[in-house]
């Protein structure tokens, strides 16, 4: 399975700044001596999609979003329906995203029910879970992540798993290798234990957490690791194209 290398660039950036960081991705990643060994998928935030749309539009760099609605269309003031998405030609969709589960009260059942819009819509979601500092402190990282699992992934499921330690998300402080191959390893399980051996084994799982290129290439090498959700050192090319090249050499 090739690995997903994406960028989450969050809530960062105007359409010029969108524009020239994702115009540098494509010139770097063209201008490489062998092409990415890694898929790659950009996700600008929604006023800055179609911007970047044209900009990758034929690069084989795909595009995408941080979130999107559970309904089609209708009276939802302010959200994007997953369709609206497809229609710039997105491809994937960030979904339970720890910045939307804890800011906007985003629930397990919520995050579910986006996902099956976002199926719906022709959409790959990426679901994030992780555990906070306070519940590995109690050691109880596995339930938690087991339980969002359980509630955040539909019947059907045909999507990426992102594992994203809530206290390693922008703080530099990546989780250890260690710790990334255990629970990566333990969201395999409860992949395959809860959706079935060929389903359970058939989904990337991402990590995501203060990936830079100075940690990229430890982690991408891991066991069970199908790639990376990259925050901070997504708004850098020069450093996006770094973890990039790890991805290809891993
Ligand atoms: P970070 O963010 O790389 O800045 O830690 C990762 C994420 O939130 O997806």
């Amino acid at each position: 399975m090739r690995q997903l290398i994406a960028g989450n660039w969050k809530m960062n950036g105007l359409t010029a700044e969108a524009e020239a960081l994702a115009e540098a991705i494509r010139e770097g990643v063209s201008n490489a001596q062998t092409p990415p060994a890694a898929d790659l998928l950009l996700c600008p935030p929604f006023t800055a999609i179609a911007t970047v749309a044209r900009v990758l539009a034929g690069s084989g760099i795909a595009w995408g979003a941080q979130d999107c609605h559970m309904s089609d269309h209708g009276a939802h003031t302010g959200d994007v329906a997953p369709g609206m998405l497809r229609d710039l030609g997105a491809s994937h969709v960030i979904l339970g995203h720890s910045e939307r589960r804890h800011h906007h009260n985003e629930l397990d059942e919520t995050v579910r029910e986006k996902c099956v819009a976002a199926m719906r819509a022709g959409l790959i979601p990426i679901v994030c879970v992780g555990e906070s500092e306070e519940q590995r402190a109690a050691g109880q990282e596995q339930d938690v992540v087991g339980w969002q699992i359980k509630g955040s992934l539909p019947d059907g499921f045909a999507g990426i798993v992102a594992y994203e330690p809530v206290w390693a998300i922008g703080t530099g402080r990546s989780a250890t290798e260690e710790d990334v191959a255990a629970m990566h390893g333990f969201v395999r399980a409860e992949l395959i234990r809860q959706l079935g051996e060929d389903a359970g084994a058939a989904i990337p799982v991402l990590y995501g957490g203060s990936v830079n290129p100075d940690n990229a290439g430890a982690i991408l090498s891991l066991p069970e690791v199908g790639g990376a959700l990259v925050g901070g050192a997504s708004l850098k090319a020069h450093d996006f194209l770094s973890i990039i090249h790890h991805a290809e050499t891993a």
